[in-house]
């Protein structure tokens, strides 16, 4: 049996250990690995090659992924489907694992309905895939925005400043309430709650009023502002995103004004997805690899590997690209406990 790997979409700590997973399962399995290079892409120009267990030897500690990716989406253009299909027969493979997060494995829902043999893993920083209680990476960003905010905490005192720091997170606001909470901001704003920038304020006045003149703030990019989203430009990728970005910029000068208080902003962008996973989400990240190859054995085709409780359980694809995770209000109402 022939096995093909790829990892799409933005990289993610954690995409190595699933792909050395994958190929030491099948390995033990007597089964071949063809490593798919830039996520969909690799299928549709048909760039692939062997990958077996020496390959994979001293990447588990290593950020990013060794196949690389793209934000290729091979529906797009019916010359690139027709280019995936004819390739996926070529490079004889008889099951794809596809990891991803919402546009990779939209992808492979969509392929598995056309008749393709594809299991997914789910990936992503922002945790926003449902049907899993956690995505790998989410763990790694947390804790890299967790340290950041420590670390502005001690420069935002020494000069009484206001400090901004904007986080990833698209359409859920996962990585800022939870690193947010864990580093002690005192608001957090995330795309699933409208604030008002008079909230802001007040939440600063009140600090100053306990004789705190510095404050924290952790904005996700995917905040809105007057209910709108920030954006750096309108192009849209393959999938339809724009790219967001400068809500951390406009929330600082607009409390600048407004308060007369020297305010800095820190935009933590890559580096939250950059380096070496943490121990949890190489963890997790194994025990979906592994799991994957299970599913592909089984034929258990159309189905992504999810963390339920301390179990690694199996859903539909459909189920988990069906719609987004947001960050549940009442978890927002707790954060809210601690403003200010
Ligand atoms: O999807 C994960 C994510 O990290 C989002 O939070 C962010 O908007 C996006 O990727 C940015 O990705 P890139 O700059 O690589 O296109």
């Amino acid at each position: 049996m022939k096995i093909g790997i790829l990892t799409g979409g933005g990289d993610c700590p954690g995409l190595n250990p699933v792909i050395r997973a994958v190929v030491r399962t099948a390995d033990s399995r007597g089964m071949e690995v063809l490593g798919i290079q830039y996520g969909w892409k690799g299928l549709v120009e048909k760039i692939a090659d062997k990958l077996d267990v020496r390959s994979v030897s001293g990447i588990i500690h290593r950020g990013g992924t060794i196949l690389g990716t793209s934000r290729t989406n091979p529906y797009k253009d019916p010359k690139n489907f027709e280019a995936l299909r004819v390739n996926w027969k070529a490079l004889g493979l008889d099951a794809v694992v596809a990891v991803g997060g919402e546009d990779t494995l939209g992808v492979a829902a969509k392929l598995y309905k056309d008749g393709f043999k594809v299991v997914g893993v789910p990936k992503t920083i922002d945790n926003d895939l449902s049907g899993t209680d956690v995505t790998f990476g989410f763990d790694t960003a947390v804790n890299i925005a967790m340290e950041a905010i420590d670390r502005l905490h001690t420069t935002a005192e020494s000069h009484r400043r206001i400090m901004v720091v904007e986080v990833m997170g698209r359409h859920a606001g996962w990585i800022a309430l939870n690193s947010g909470i864990a580093g002690g901001a005192d608001m957090i704003l995330i795309p699933e709650v409208s604030i008002k920038m008079k909230e802001v304020l007040g939440v600063i006045k009140k600090r100053v009023e306990r004789g705190k003149q510095f404050s924290i703030i952790v904005v996700a990019e995917g905040a809105k502002f007057d209910g709108n989203e920030v954006l750096v430009e309108k192009k849209l990728d393959e999938f339809g995103h724009v790219r967001l970005g400068g809500i951390g910029e406009l929330l600082a000068k607009k409390i600048e004004e407004n308060t007369g208080y020297e305010t800095r902003v820190a935009v933590l962008g890559h580096i939250q997805r950059g380096g070496s996973a943490t121990a949890f989400d190489r963890m997790l990240g194994t025990r979906f690899g592994y799991h994957a190859v299970h599913l592909v054995e089984q034929g258990k085709f159309g189905q992504m590997v999810a963390l339920k409780g301390n179990d690694i359980v199996d859903i539909p694809l459909q189920t988990a690209v069906g719609s987004l995770k947001t960050v549940d209000p009442k978890f927002y109402q707790m954060a809210e406990t601690f403003f200010g």
